[in-house]
């Protein structure tokens, strides 16, 4: 996020337009707590993860008078349009309050579910994925050293983009999402076939999100029905929200920034930034809130493949 702030600040003042960055994001609105910032304010934050403004869920935000407070604070120090970085309740924030109050707006998908229509990649997501899988690596260790069954959990609400992908790329036998229908049994079933084979070691990652219950869950589950398992259970939680950002999110967010701002100026109006086969685009929040960013069904085929 503090990438995408840059370049949000650094492309108002290539073409000449003052930034102010809003603290805590719709709460600090509403509070006026407003600061004014400019290229060299947002020096030496390209690597760091988090936020220089910081973050907030805003219940008075949901508020037709928080909206008026937030929009009288605007008004004071004179600004023109906004943008906003986040997931859903941002976009659903920024969109209410366009309608409202008609401030030109565009949103920056930021969040590292991956779980937003209209863009192949939200800024964030690489990072964590990343992290996920080295973490990952480094459980292996032990489980392979100690033959041992491994559930490590990654975040992921509503969504298994991390823990599949993680899970791929980390080697896991098996990844459980909350998009997919595989049952307790099944998964029982294809520890039981790799228990029988010379497969010593397994790792299995389930999205904190899972249908058929968590990391904890499943590993109580399955040491209820047999103890043939040594199982150990790791969940990863909020280290994965953290962290230095890769090469990618830099730059994703990079160009995302500028695009927002470009797109401000071109006369684009309460549209998410996205990034489609490499390109930037612009959606409405319209379209944007009725999908879902589905998982790449490819993606389940491939681990399934791999599971063998
Ligand atoms: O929405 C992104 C997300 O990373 C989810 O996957 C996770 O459940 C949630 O954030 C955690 O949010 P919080 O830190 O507010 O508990």
């Amino acid at each position: 996020m503090n990438a995408a702030i840059r370049a949000v600040v650094r492309a108002c003042a290539y073409y000449k337009k003052e930034s102010y960055g809003i603290m805590r994001g719709y709460e600090g609105m509403i509070e006026g707590d407003i600061v004014k910032l400019g290229p060299r304010s947002v020096g030496n934050i390209i690597q760091r993860g988090g936020t220089i403004l910081k973050s907030a869920r805003s219940d008075a935000f949901r508020t037709p008078e928080g909206r008026k407070k937030a929009y009288q604070n605007i008004q004071k120090e004179g600004i023109e349009a906004l943008v906003a970085i986040g997931g859903d309740g941002t976009f659903t924030g920024l969109h209410k309050f366009y309608e409202e109050y008609k401030i030109p707006s565009i949103c920056i998908p930021g969040t590292i579910d991956n779980d937003i229509a209209g863009t192949d990649y939200t800024i964030g997501y690489d990072t964590a994925t990343n992290t996920a899988v080295e973490a990952i690596d480094r459980i292996r260790d032990t489980a392979l050293s100690h033959n041992r069954l491994f559930f490590i959990e990654v975040m992921g609400r509503n969504s298994g983009y991390i823990a599949i992908n993680s899970g791929i790329a980390g080697g896991a036998v098996t990844m459980i999402i909350p998009e997919d229908d595989t049952t307790f049994d099944q998964l029982y079933e294809l520890l039981e076939e790799n228990g029988n084979t010379t497969k010593k070691s397994n790792l299995v990652v389930v999205a904190e999100g899972s249908k058929i219950g968590g990391a904890i869950e499943l590993a109580k589950k399955v040491a209820e029905r047999s103890n043939y398992f040594d199982i150990k259970v790791t969940v990863l939680g909020h280290l994965l929200r953290g962290g230095p950002p890769t090469y990618f999110d830099r730059l994703l967010a990079s160009r995302m920034g500028v695009a927002a701002v470009e797109g401000l100026f071109e006369g684009k109006n309460d549209v998410m930034v996205g990034i489609k086969d490499n390109k930037i685009v612009y959606n409405s929040f319209d379209t944007i809130m009725q999908y879902h960013h589905e998982i790449d069904r490819e993606s389940l085929r491939i681990a399934k493949i791999l599971a063998i």
